[in-house]
This record gives C-alpha cells, structure tokens and sequence, in this order.
C-alpha cells in the first residue's frame, strides 16, 4: 500500500449487504425540515451509509425540506458526499420551517396554497420509493400529508427542545443543554463579582426541558419553565431574601415560553411562518421588573441560536446515528409511515400521523422538578 492509497478513503459497503423484506424500495429520497439541530448531519451520515452498505440503495438529497420538494431540488447523495459529517453542526441538506405542503405561502401575501401534488409529482419523477423526513412537529405534520396521498414517510424527529410527542429524547437537546449550562456557569462568576441577579433565557418553545436541564446542571437559584407560571412578587422576594442572607448574586435561568400568572407570553408574531409565534424577550422584561422590586441590579443574557449552532455533543453523534440506522432498518423491514423514537432506553418506532401536533412538555410531577426544589431552586410559584 502506498502513502497514496492510505489518502484514498475506503467508500465500499464494509458490512455484507442484508436481505430487505421490503423488495420495492430501491431509491429514497431524504430532507431535514424546521429549525436546525445539532445531530441532523449525524442522522443524514447513517441514513445513507445504512441504505447504501447494508441495502444497495440509491439514496437522493433533498434541498431546504419540503421546498426542495415541491422545488424539484434533488439530487444523489454518495458515500462520499455523507463523509466527515458526524462532527458538524447544521444540515448539509439546507433546511426551511416556512413550507407546509398543504399550505404553503409561496407569496408571502398571507394566501397559503396546497402544494401537496406538484410535491409528488417530483417524488415521482426522481423515481422515490420513500422519504425519510428528519424533523420536528411542523415537518410531522407536512409528512402528513405527503402519507394521506400515499408516499411512504419515515420520520426521525429532531429538536433541541426535546418537545416531540412520543419520544423520550430527541438529538439536539444534549448538545443545547451543553451551551446552556456553560453560559450558566460563565454568568455566575460575573455575577459574583458584581452581587447582581442574572437571567439566562434559554430556548425550548412551549417546553422547559432546556431550562430544566440546565438549570439543575449549573445550580441556578432560580428555574422558570413555560409550565410553571410565576409570580414576580415570589421570585423578587427569594432574590432580597438569598441578599439577607449574605448571598450576593442569583441565578435565574428562564426558559422563553415563561408567563406571569394571568399575564401573556412575551412573543412576535411572523404571519409568514407555519409557526408564527417567536417566542423570546421574556428574560429583558424580568430584569427591569426584578430590579425595580427588589433594588438588586439585574441583567439578562438572551442565549438564542447560539444553543442550536455547532458541534454536536459525542451524545447527540451517537442518538443520530441510532436514530438514522433505525429509520431505514424500519423502511426495508416492510414498515410504513413511522416515527423513529426512544421509550425507556430502546430505539423503536410509532404511528408518524400520531405525533402532528402534539408537544412533549415537562410534567409537574417530574422528579428533577423536586430533586431541584429538594435542594431550594425556586420555580417562581
Ligand atoms: O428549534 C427550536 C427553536 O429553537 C425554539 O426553541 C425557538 O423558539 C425556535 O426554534 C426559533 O426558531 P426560528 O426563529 O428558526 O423559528
């Protein structure tokens, strides 16, 4: 062997091909949909290396989800074109949360259309036999469709909200807990040297599992979730009381879905998005209303897209991988229209029409919810 061959990657299925049960799939196409995730490249890396290697399988790339559907954006995805991905973040496919088949706004002039069927006349013209649709709620629900009108949608859900109903874990959620805890252990020391409040608004939605997570991880005095509402009166009382007691700084680690009882979410509407209302801003208007009550300065960091940007965590490689493998394992077992999920440790799947619309939040009995209250968090209630 040359110092030439050893720069030659190896591309050749390095496992014996499987015998499929399915016989008629022999090309797939592939798309990642919503807000991107660190893990998705993970997922796209071994849905093509498995239906490639163990499965003789053509497998096509599909452009910015849905768009590139109903776009014809498609094109053959090689060994090669899915190597020296797991690491990195994004999705080499290009992603957009802002086209639904059934109703997509192609003109921005608030007069969404059904697309559904120019999407299939290009899943058959590229000659697709099935897709495997790498997403969170909205690209469930727009396989939907595609499923109604009789294409085959293997769903892997993604999101580092961890807000996928019938899933215990997504991939994204670990590496976005990650970010979030170290910006939380960063503001501390800050906040120390200051004797300041500091707020974290962390992302997750209508869910407060980020905020939950990370939260507990980096000790913050106090968690705001989207499922507990707080009261400013309890949560400006705990930060004078940890003053009294000669604790010069707290810790708030607020999730951008938190409310005030009986008040609003703090949000702007995008008439343009399937997903129209963006939450964020919850964590700006806290400090001015914590530093007005309680006389202590307050700041507010607003973590955003900085928690879904980058590497992956070994992790989130590792749930993508599973979850990528599994999609066509299902797919070439004969299974139609599932979603690959996590119950109790084990890689499985579910009925994919059964997760539209529908959210995964944080029950309030959940045991890090008293483990955390065990040790004196305070959840502003
Ligand atoms: O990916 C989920 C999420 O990060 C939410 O936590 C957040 O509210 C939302 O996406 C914002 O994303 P976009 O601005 O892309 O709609």
């Amino acid at each position: 062997m040359t110092p030439q061959d050893l720069l030659v990657e190896n591309t050749q299925p390095t496992t014996q091909a499987k015998q499929p049960m399915s016989q008629s799939i022999k090309r797939i196409g592939v798309l990642t949909g919503g807000g991107d995730c660190p893990g998705l490249n993970a997922v796209i890396r071994a849905v093509t290396k498995t239906a490639m290697y163990r499965y003789g399988l053509e497998v096509y790339g599909i452009e910015d989800a849905y768009l590139g559907l109903l776009r014809n954006r498609i094109s053959p995805l090689s060994a090669d074109d899915v190597s020296n991905i797991l690491t990195t973040g994004g999705t080499i496919l290009g992603s957009c949360n802002k086209c639904n088949p059934a109703a997509y706004d192609a003109n921005g002039d608030g007069n969404p259309q059904d697309v559904t069927d120019r999407c299939l006349e290009h899943v058959k013209e590229n000659d697709l036999d099935a897709l495997v649709c790498i997403g969170g709620d909205g690209t469930m629900s727009g396989a939907a469709f595609l499923v109604e009108k009789g294409i085959n949608c293997i769903g892997v859900p993604k999101t580092i909200d961890n807000d996928i109903f019938g899933t215990d874990i997504t991939f994204g959620f670990d590496t976005a807990v990650t970010v979030a805890t170290d910006a939380l252990d960063r503001v501390h020391t800050t906040a120390a040297s200051h004797h300041r409040a500091m707020i974290v608004e962390v992302m997750g939605r209508n869910a407060g599992w980020i905020a939950l997570h990370a939260g507990v991880a980096s000790g913050a005095d106090v968690i705001l979730l989207p499922e507990i509402d707080y009261d400013l009166d309890v949560i400006s009382n705990y930060v004078q009381e940890r003053s009294r007691k000669g604790k010069r700084f707290t810790i708030l680690c607020v999730s951008e879905g938190s409310k005030p009882v009986g008040g609003e979410l703090v949000a702007k509407i995008d008439p343009t998005s399937p997903d129209p209302v963006k939450l964020g801003g919850v964590g700006y208007v806290l400090a001015e209303q914590i530093q007005a009550m309680s006389g202590i300065e307050t700041r507010c960091t607003v973590l955003g897209y900085v928690q879904r940007g980058g590497t992956p965590t070994p992790d989130d490689r590792v749930l993508g991988t599973q979850f990528g493998s599994a999609a066509i394992e299902a797919l070439m077992q004969g299974k139609r229209n599932r979603m690959i999920v996590m119950q109790e440790n084990r890689v499985t799947d579910i009925d994919i029409l059964s997760v539209a619309n529908k959210q995964r939040t944080v029950p309030l009995d959940h045991p890090l919810i008293d483990a955390a209250r065990a040790v004196g968090t305070c959840f502003g209630d």
